[in-house]
Formats: structure tokens, C-alpha cells, sequence
């Protein structure tokens, strides 16, 4: 076990442990001076991507809705290593173009460029037929998964295209690359997900500074999980901190010192490949 993976032995025990059979093994220093705005950073995945990422040396903007859990993660961030973290409290339902501006303003004042974008966040919905499907849900599903992530990354774009490179995660579903019943606005939603992730990874394809990929976690320990599974032993199920090899790997682009995946590729974490 390398030095970092000691230091958080005690502090974070899931992601040592986790570590120890990653399929990249990333140097510390990995992320050193980039800039990542992870969506959903309170819980889950994306508190594991959050911290991830700033034990390999990001500055990480935390975007979530729920201030208490961010704090979390924010203090054991300021705690355990020595990059520059920042809430942003933002509810993605309500994300319109007055906020994301101000977003876009902060960062620009505070990091200059952006380096990555996790787009994580995501509401489940009921899992009922279409037939009755509550249509305000529908709409709150799609405003949360599909619209927020477009309006963050239009209004980010050009920070993003500031750097040298960057990368834009979109997390996708396994119900979003084949449908399937009762998983109403989720699966829709998470199909336009890897549209979104296909049109954007096309445009950007040729100047070759932003890489995007669609990600599908696969069944993982969460609260959502729990949601749509309550009668499932978690135990029987990756930890989010188990995928977290993927996400760094993908993030840290050419640094990374792998073959990375063709801009657009679809991935699944439980079953990628390391080049
Ligand atoms: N876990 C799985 O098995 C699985 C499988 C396939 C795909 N995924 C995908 O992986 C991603 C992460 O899921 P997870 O399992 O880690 O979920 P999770 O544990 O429920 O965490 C979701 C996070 O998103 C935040 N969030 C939800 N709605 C929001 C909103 N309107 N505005 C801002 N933040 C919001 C939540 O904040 P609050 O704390 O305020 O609710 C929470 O921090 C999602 O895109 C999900 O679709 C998960």
C-alpha cells in the first residue's frame, strides 16, 4: 500500500481497503491542480468521487442539495488533504440561468479553468407503469437528470474548454442503455443521458481538448440503491468507493499514462478494462 492509502487507512477506511484491488492503480499526486465539479457530492458515488478525487490532489466544488451532508465532506477533505474545496448548496431541480451564471462566475474567480465535470446527481422517481406514472414526477425526473446536467455544461463549457484537457462524466444506468418496465422517467431520462454524452463527445471530437464518456456504475451500496431495491442485502453489492479506480482514471486523461477510451465510449464500472 502506498504512502496516500496509509494516510486514509483510519480516516476513510472504505477507499484503503477498496484500493487494494483497483484494476489502475493510480499515482498520489494524480490530480494535482485540476479542478472538478462533481453533482450529487453529498452521498453515494459522488462523495466517494468527491473525496477520491481530492486525495489524489483536486480541488473539488461539491454540488449537492442538502447542506449537511457537503459539509461532511468538505471537512474531511479540509482535514485530510491539502486541496482547495467549495460548497455549492444547489437544489438541480431549480438550477436556472441566473444561478449557474453565478456558479460560472465563482469558479471562474476562484480556479480560473475547469478540468473535469461529474454529472451525478440524479432523482430515481416512483417505479410504477407509464400508465400511471404521476406526470409532476416525470417532469421533476427530467428537470434533475437531464436538463440540469445541459444547462451546467452549457454555461461551464467554455471553462472547460479552457483547459489543456478536461473530461465530462455523465453517469448513466444500466435501464438507460435497454429499457425496461416500471423504471419510468429514470430509464428515459438516462437514455437522453447517453445522448447527451454521444452529441457533446461528437462536437468536441475534433479540437480534442474535452473527453466525454457515459458511465453506467452498475448496481452500488447507496441510498438510491436501497430506494429501488429495498429488499436487497447490500452486502452483495460493490461499494461505491470499489468503482472509484474509474473514475480517477478517467479524469486524470494523459496523465493517467494508460491508453484512454475513444471520447464517447460507454463504460461500465464493473466490468471495464484498464489499457
Ligand atoms: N447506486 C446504484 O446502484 C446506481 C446504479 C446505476 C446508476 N447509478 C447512478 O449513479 C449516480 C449516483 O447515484 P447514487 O446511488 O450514489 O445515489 P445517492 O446515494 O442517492 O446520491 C445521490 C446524490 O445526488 C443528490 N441529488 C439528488 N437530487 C438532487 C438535486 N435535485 N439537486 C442536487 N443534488 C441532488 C443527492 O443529494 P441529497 O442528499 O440532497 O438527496 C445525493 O447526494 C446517479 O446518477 C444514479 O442514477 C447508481
Amino acid at each position: 500500500m502506498n504512502e496516500l492509502l496509509d494516510k486514509i487507512e483510519t480516516s476513510y477506511p472504505a477507499l484503503a481497503s477498496a484500493a487494494a484491488d483497483w484494476r489502475y492503480q493510480p499515482e498520489p499526486g494524480l490530480l494535482a491542480g485540476r479542478n472538478i465539479l462533481v453533482t450529487g457530492a453529498g452521498a453515494g458515488i459522488g462523495a466517494a468521487a468527491a473525496k477520491s478525487f481530492a486525495c489524489y490532489g483536486a480541488n473539488v466544488i461539491l454540488l449537492g442539495r442538502s447542506r449537511k451532508p457537503l459539509e461532511d465532506v468538505f471537512d474531511w477533505i479540509e482535514q485530510h488533504t491539502n486541496t482547495q474545496a467549495v460548497i455549492v448548496p444547489c437544489d438541480l431541480e431549480l438550477l436556472d440561468a441566473g444561478a449557474t451564471h453565478a456558479l460560472h462566475a465563482a469558479i471562474s474567480e476562484n480556479y480560473g479553468i475547469l478540468h473535469g465535470l461529474l454529472h451525478n446527481a440524479s432523482r430515481l422517481g416512483p417505479k410504477v407503469p407509464l400508465e400511471h406514472y404521476p406526470i409532476e414526477e416525470w417532469l421533476r425526473v427530467m428537470q434533475t437528470n437531464v436538463n440540469a446536467p445541459f444547462i451546467l455544461t452549457h454555461t461551464l463549457f467554455d471553462l472547460l474548454d479552457a483547459a489543456d484537457e478536461a473530461c465530462v462524466i455523465n453517469t448513466s444506468s444500466s435501464v438507460g442503455r435497454q429499457g425496461r418496465a416500471y423504471w419510468g422517467a429514470y430509464a428515459v431520462s438516462k437514455f437522453a443521458t447517453e445522448g447527451f454524452s454521444q452529441v457533446l463527445a461528437d462536437e468536441t471530437e475534433s479540437a480534442g481538448r474535452i473527453r466525454v464518456y457515459s458511465v453506467n456504475p452498475g448496481g452500488t451500496r447507496t441510498a438510491m440503491r436501497k430506494a429501488a431495491y429495498p429488499l436487497e442485502d447490500p452486502a452483495t453489492l460493490p461499494s461505491p468507493e470499489q468503482h472509484m479506480d474509474l473514475y480517477l482514471y478517467l479524469m486524470a486523461g494523459s496523465r493517467s499514462g494508460k491508453t484512454l477510451p475513444a471520447t464517447g465510449a460507454q463504460l461500465d464500472a464493473r466490468t471495464w478494462e484498464c489499457q
